[in-house]
């Protein structure tokens, strides 16, 4: 029997899974680390953090598994996207990583925007300069730590790092390199153009491979403390949010899906590069050869959630303990009691700024509409639906950009119970689907793993073991009470926007 790794390098731990041929997830093994916020809107972690915990991770999964070293064919990475490892001409870390959800940047953004000019960034690299996104990091190091500036030799990817500390080769894949905002995601190359207008060298940026492409082999000494043979191959691998679409079956024409996990993305598989005229959703690569796809994302979707359980929550949080239940059903099944719409009380979920559609780093969550009658059920369930009508907002711009829509496949958070899968078909007015996969970025990239063994063929081979498992239809009547809380919903953030800025100046 022929198994593969896949494993996952995202923010809040690193998730390894054994997988066979036939894609039964044998074990799975998650080594969980902090984020440090050392100001308010900084996100940083420190690159050997993540390298230690797929060690860890990847060890132990595949001791769980029993798998003997010489079955396991082959690596595949996804991680994390846009976050910046500065490494020295020796390969050594120069400082921690500035992360996707870090909003320093928005001075280097609207320098980038000055200099480079809107045309030239569609053109060029297909996407805006958002302050999450690599390059304006890179600037920001410039101006303001010129001493470790001055020491870079290399750039790379959360996963990429891990990869070069298990191989010894550095290298990169189309998807992430996609995040960075130097990559020309047309032609699927370093944008020669913009490095040049901003000064920034080629040389520190490595091969680009396609996903499923092999990009190293690991070393003696990696392969030792995973417990697989030395020289198996590791394939290029691809962004948390590629690999979770590998993961889910999106890749084809229709195919949509809605994650959430901390973020909350929405994203629609591209035959053609399609960039959005006005640049709200991001067009980057996909993981399959030759496809592209668009992207919504929402930098507070299940982090409001967490929010919420973590400060109004902690009554269902305490509960959740001592009935040995998730908080978070916890949580659903108080939100149940109130009625659709929470009786006219509103969240924004921009706890951490927005992306799409606002490109807003200063924007904040707000409760609007409360009123001597809510209680804890409408708070709780007011927290739920906006972050679904803040996930519509992706939905919408893909639906005037007609974008084909057969179904959304729901996953991450919001697949996992059906309170929630219901509220997301009927704020959507689409039928949600859930698949058979699960740990679906870890397992995306076991299939990249597996097609670049040569244990299938292609992608869209090895994404033939996904099948769909639950449906949930939109109910008209509660389609018809969202599609009215929606409009006030979209009313709001404009409206609010002059304070989210004022608000801001007095910090
Ligand atoms: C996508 C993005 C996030 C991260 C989360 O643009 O910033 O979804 O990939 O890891």
């Amino acid at each position: 029997m022929s198994y593969v790794i896949g494993c996952d390098v995202g923010t809040s731990g690193t998730k390894a899974i054994v997988v066979s041929e036939g894609g039964k997830i044998l074990s799975n093994v998650m080594v969980e680390y902090p984020l440090s916020t050392p100001r308010p809107g900084w996100a940083e972690q420190h690159p050997d953090t993540w390298v230690k915990a797929a060690f860890e991770a990847i060890a132990g999964a595949v001791k769980k598994s029993g798998v003997k070293a010489q079955e396991v064919k082959a690596l595949g990475f996804s991680g994390q996207m846009h976050s910046s490892v500065f490494l020295d001409k020796n390969g050594k870390v120069l400082r921690p990583a500035l992360l996707w959800c870090d909003t320093r940047t928005h001075q280097e953004c609207l320098e980038i925007t000055r200099k480079v000019g809107e045309n030239h960034l569609r053109q060029w690299v297909s996407n805006p300069a958002l302050e999450g996104f690599t390059l304006p990091k890179i600037l920001w190091v410039k101006k303001h730590e010129p001493k470790i500036y001055k020491q870079i030799a290399q750039v790379l990817m959360p996963k990429d790092y891990v990869r070069y500390k298990l191989t010894g080769v550095l290298g990169t894949e189309v998807s992430d390199a996609a995040g960075t905002l130097y990559f020309d995601v047309k032609n699927r190359c370093w944008s020669k153009e913009i490095l040049s207008k901003l000064g920034i060298p080629l040389i520190w940026f490595p091969q680009v491979v396609e996903s499923q492409q092999i990009c190293g082999h690991l070393t003696i000494a990696a392969a030792k403390v995973l417990g697989v043979k030395r020289g198996t191959p590791v394939v290029g691998g691809g962004a948390d949010n590629t690999c979770g679409a590998v993961g889910n079956g999106i890749i084809k024409t229709g195919d949509v899906m809605a994650s959430i996990g901390t973020s909350g993305v929405f994203f629609a598989h591209t035959d053609q590069v399609k960039v959005d005229p006005k640049m709200r959703v991001h067009t980057f690569c996909h993981s399959v050869p030759k496809k592209w796809y668009l992207m919504g994302v929402m930098l507070s979707a299940g982090y409001s959630l967490r929010w919420y359980r973590d400060t109004l929550g902690l009554t269902e949080k305490e509960i959740g303990k001592k009935t040995g239940r998730d908080a978070y059903n916890v949580l659903s099944d108080l939100a149940e009691k109130a009625p659709e719409g929470s009786e006219g009380l509103l969240f924004l979920p921009y706890l951490m700024g927005e992306r799409t559609p606002h490109k807003d780093p200063h924007a904040r969550a707000a409760f609007i509409g409360a009123s001597a009658r809510h209680g804890r059920a409408h708070f709780a369930r007011s927290v739920f639906e906006g972050m679904i009508f803040g996930m519509r907002d992706s939905l919408e711009i893909f639906r005037k950009l007609k974008v084909p829509i057969r179904q959304v496949v729901a996953t991450g958070g919001g697949a996992v119970n059906p309170f929630q899968r219901q509220l997301q078909a009927d704020i959507y007015g689409e039928e949600v689907v859930t698949v058979n996969s699960q740990e679906a970025p870890a397992f995306g990239a076991a299939l990249l793993a597996m097609v670049g063994s040569g244990l299938y063929p292609s992608v869209s081979e090895a994404c033939n073991l996904i099948k769909v498992v639950t449906r949930t239809y939109p109910r008209k009547k509660s389609v018809q009470i969202y599609n009215g809380w929606y409009q006030e919903f979209k009313r709001l953030y404009p409206a609010l926007k002059p304070s989210f800025a004022s608000i801001q100046a007095k910090l």
